[in-house]
């Protein structure tokens, strides 16, 4: 018989109203009242199913999956139609967080009519309330056209994983005094151009909270430190489930790869052994 589920420890009271959707607008309000926004990666619906019932207020579909679910070495390889596939995934698992979803590598920075056509894919297909791009000045004419077909739009900038060529490796982003004066003014660009929020990835905690005290819209951080707006982490990495050890930023929660490796070996181990299936998994006939 399944193991009847836990209680899980009732929600805070600094989180956002439970009993309403999230959306972009309620993203705003929490920065106004100084509630630290909670946001996740899943690229499934059981992941799904699992981050809202713990009352996680926003859900991404990141192109992070090239790597946690694809196995890819890099998220660049990962396409549209891959995500798309995730992303109805975690949609039909979701009621109330809001859903954004992660434009992939050469979605959106070649022509901004083709960047409008995907994002907007994502909304009408994919049920997702909002994007994610990456990249500063350049995709400010980019974020500007998705608003014009009404598709809200996440900034990401510091480590921009889209660029690990470029930036020669997944490298903390914005140490010298003049790279953290351009993430601020990419940051403030962001904002100027419509974008709803922004994602802050490895950039120094100094940073990320001058960052955050400028902008009107809230920070996302993902080893930006404490004083952003909000935190988002890859689902895998904070439950574990990922192979090697975390990264600096990462905190696990659990180990559940460990958990099922285990639990594999004991299946095999019983198999071989005669021990599984024993009598209470068997059927027997009508007497
Ligand atoms: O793809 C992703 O998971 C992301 C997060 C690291 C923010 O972009």
């Amino acid at each position: 018989m399944a193991d009847k589920p836990k209680a899980v420890k009732s929600a805070p009271t600094y989180a956002a109203d439970r009993t309403k959707p999230v959306t972009v607008a309620t993203l705003l309000d929490m920065k106004r009242k100084g509630l630290k926004i909670t946001m996740l990666t899943a690229y499934d619906y059981p992941t799904a199913r699992i981050v809202e019932e713990a009352g996680v207020d926003a859900v991404l579909v990141g192109d992070s999956v090239a790597m946690t679910k694809l196995g890819y070495e890099s998220t660049l390889p990962v396409t549209l139609d891959e995500m798309m596939h995730h992303v109805k995934a975690v949609k039909r698992g979701l009621s109330r967080a809001l859903l954004v979803a992660d434009m992939p590598y050469l979605s959106y920075e070649l022509d901004v009519r083709e960047a409008a056509r995907a994002a907007g894919r994502f909304l009408k297909e994919g049920g997702a309330h909002a994007v994610k791009l990456e990249g500063g000045l350049e995709v400010a004419p980019v974020v500007k056209e998705l608003l014009k077909v009404n598709v809200p739009v996440f900034g990401h900038i510091g480590l921009t994983p889209q660029a690990v060529n470029r930036l020669g490796g997944y490298k903390v982003q914005g140490r010298k005094p003049q790279d953290a004066e351009r993430i601020l003014t990419e940051a403030r660009v962001l904002e100027g151009a419509g974008c709803c929020a922004v994602v802050l990835e490895c950039v120094p905690a100094d940073l990320a909270k001058e960052i955050s005290r400028r902008l009107q819209i809230p920070t996302i951080g993902i080893g930006a430190g404490p004083h952003c707006d909000g935190q988002v982490l890859v689902s895998d990495d904070m439950l574990g489930l990922t192979e090697g050890g975390p990264t600096k930023f990462v905190k696990r929660y659990a180990s559940l790869r460990g958990l099922a490796v285990q639990a594999v070996a004991d299946y095999c181990r019983e198999v071989r052994d005669g021990d599984f299936p024993g009598p209470e998994h068997s059927f027997s006939s009508p007497a």
